[in-house]
């Protein structure tokens, strides 16, 4: 009797540990986070406006649940729909915020509210438990919402995921509403921008910290074009699907890192449908209740 009353002891104690952790961990990487968002967040910059836009529909704005002075003046990443409930971003876009975001789905718009504009809670932020801030590794999170996006195929829709393996120099497009040049202001309506995916020597050349999962892309005619500040979390679509995910850069106007979303398939996929955590909070109620009774 007395051996059982131990583990369960145990049991609660490795909980409410790892519940300090967490907190712990969160108030942390919110200082560390804090620097990184001058540096990290990107948007499109030097971009174009396709005459009929064919994938914004794919593409959301996170933000802060309450705006300041007007409706999406809190944009400050961007996301991609892999199903009605999930949201794929970056891991450092949410890493730092908990239950107080907003994914705003269905226009292309970012500060008007029209018709086809969708509000959606977050109910759950899964970000990879590798995760490291300092060096950018394994940047991807998924936003688990409360309710679907309802999806009408043209003003929202979910994308694939890339499950092929692309070569280098193949065409792709980044689009977001992240700044237009280096402190710029980020635009209203939706930006677009056409990159190469680059080898990954010339990736390696250009940063220190270059892992797996990475990978840089540019367009080395126009290296004014690509993501800039409040484009990070969005996809870089090629032939339809969403092969990356605007992770950082060094400044905009030149490569940007993006996380390669066919190195995270299996991941996203064990993570897009998953409960334990709900499970996990029942179980300790449960073992409260019972530990309470036992004493
Ligand atoms: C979080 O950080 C602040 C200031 O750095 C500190 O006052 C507070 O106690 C910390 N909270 C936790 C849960 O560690
Ligand atoms: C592009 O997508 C089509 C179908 O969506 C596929 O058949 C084709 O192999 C893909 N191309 C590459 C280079 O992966
Ligand atoms: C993306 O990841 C896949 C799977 O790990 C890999 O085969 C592919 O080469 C990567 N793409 C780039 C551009 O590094």
């Amino acid at each position: 009797m007395c051996s059982m009353k131990n583990i369960l002891v145990s049991i609660v104690l490795i909980n409410i540990l790892q519940l300090e952790t967490y907190l712990c961990a969160k108030n942390n990487s919110k200082i560390i986070m804090e620097d990184a968002k001058e540096k990290y967040r990107f948007l499109v910059t030097g971009g174009y406006r396709p005459k009929i836009d064919n994938l914004a529909k794919y593409v959301v704005s996170i933000r802060e649940k309450k705006y300041k002075r007007f409706f999406g003046d809190d944009h400050y990443c961007a996301g991609s729909i892999i199903s009605p409930k999930v949201i794929l971003t970056a891991a450092h876009c949410v890493s730092t915020a908990q239950y107080d975001l907003l994914v705003v789905a269905g226009t292309p718009r970012r500060l008007v509210v029209t018709e086809k504009t969708q509000a959606l809670k977050v109910d759950r932020i899964i970000i990879h438990a590798g995760y490291e801030p300092q060096t950018n590794r394994n940047d991807i999170a998924l936003l688990l919402l409360l309710k679907n996006i309802y999806e009408d195929g043209v003003s929202a829709q979910s994308i694939s995921l890339q499950t092929n393996i692309l070569p280098p120099y193949t065409k792709c497009t980044v689009l977001g509403w992240g700044r237009i040049f280096t402190s710029g202001p980020m635009p209203d309506l939706i930006l677009h921008a056409d990159v190469y995916i680059m080898p990954t020597e010339f990736c390696i050349e250009r940063t220190s910290r270059f892992y797996f999962g990475m990978m840089c892309a540019a367009d080395e005619d126009d290296f004014e074009q690509n993501a800039c500040h409040g484009d990070s979390g969005g996809p870089l679509i090629c032939n339809g699907s969403v092969t990356a995910i605007v992770a950082f850069g060094y400044r905009c106007g030149t490569p940007v890192f993006y996380t390669n979303v066919t190195s995270y398939l299996d991941w996203i996929r064990e993570n897009s449908f998953s409960k334990l955590r709900h499970v996990n909070f029942i179980l300790l109620v449960i073992l409260q209740i019972f530990l309470m009774k036992g004493v």
